[in-house]
């Protein structure tokens, strides 16, 4: 496998080939994901959600976000691994934000790291990028900071937010950034985004004019139920399928079929 980098997603944009990114928090899903030539895995700290069962993202720590992209980066032969730097780890300072970067890249061996904010990060991004670590942006809706704006709905519809947004992303290619997430904006704003800037924006909630897409693997493979926002596709429905099978497990405890002879020593 020919390793995906942060300068061949760039070259993607160049020529035009979509990029394709989904979450992963663990060895068995990204060993998954990654077979199926998945060109970038994040570690989002939708792993807070996903995996911890918070209502939102601001308690999962450093810790277990190195511990959820070691897991990632054993699995992962050819997708390039970014790990989202957790909501309180890279606020204070832009020292705290450097010694967070540098110990994602150092413990979990993962390519690159996501920050959510614009120009109110500008000092982190600018240290972190300086020591040489990769970084992806992200803006729209920025789950790390919910309780600044209350609700999960479409963010940047008001021309103040959409211009701030703009000049955001303009800031983050000027630092340095190698991509940028554009989540839950409108499709006609996120295009416009993608075409004033030479950097990949990978889209959630953002539309199909964008240079790719991203999604939380359990909710478009329906392993998760409760969430089903618009820009959400999904592929099967595992959350019943897998509630069947244990189900059809414990019948057959219950009744004695399993095991049989044939699996019985
Ligand atoms: O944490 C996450 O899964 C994310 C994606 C939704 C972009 O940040
Ligand atoms: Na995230």
């Amino acid at each position: 496998y020919k390793r995906v980098t942060v300068k061949s997603l760039v070259e993607m944009k160049k020529h035009g080939e979509k990029i394709s990114m989904l979450t992963s928090y663990d060895y068995s899903m990204a060993k998954i994901v990654d077979g199926a030539n998945v060109d970038a895995i994040l570690v989002g700290d939708s792993a807070s959600n996903v995996m911890a069962g918070h209502e939102t993202t601001l308690p999962i720590t450093l810790d277990q976000m190195i511990y959820h992209a070691t897991s990632v980066v054993r699995a992962a032969k050819r997708a390039l691994v970014v790990v989202d730097i957790p909501f309180g780890s890279y606020q204070s300072d832009s020292k705290e934000a450097l010694r967070s970067a540098i110990r994602i890249m150092k413990e979990s061996g993962a390519h690159a790291i996501k920050v959510e904010g614009g120009s109110e990060i500008k000092e982190s991004v600018t240290r972190i990028l300086q020591a040489g670590i990769p970084v992806m942006g992200h803006l729209g809706l920025t789950p790390q900071s919910i309780y600044k704006f209350g609700t999960y709905t479409v963010r940047a519809k008001e021309e103040e937010e959409a211009e701030k947004l703009k000049s955001d992303a303009k800031l983050l290619e000027e630092l340095g950034c190698f991509a940028i997430v554009l989540e839950k904006i409108p499709a006609k704003l996120a295009k416009q985004v993608a075409e004033s800037v030479s950097i990949p924006i990978i889209g959630i909630g953002a539309g199909n004019h964008v240079d790719g897409q991203v999604l939380v693997v359990h909710d478009m493979l329906g392993m998760t139920h409760e969430f089903h926002p618009r820009f959400l596709r999904r592929y099967l429905n595992l959350y019943d399928e897998m509630s069947n099978a244990i189900s059809q497990y414990v019948d057959d405890v219950k009744s004695q079929d399993f095991p049989n002879k044939d699996e019985s020593y």
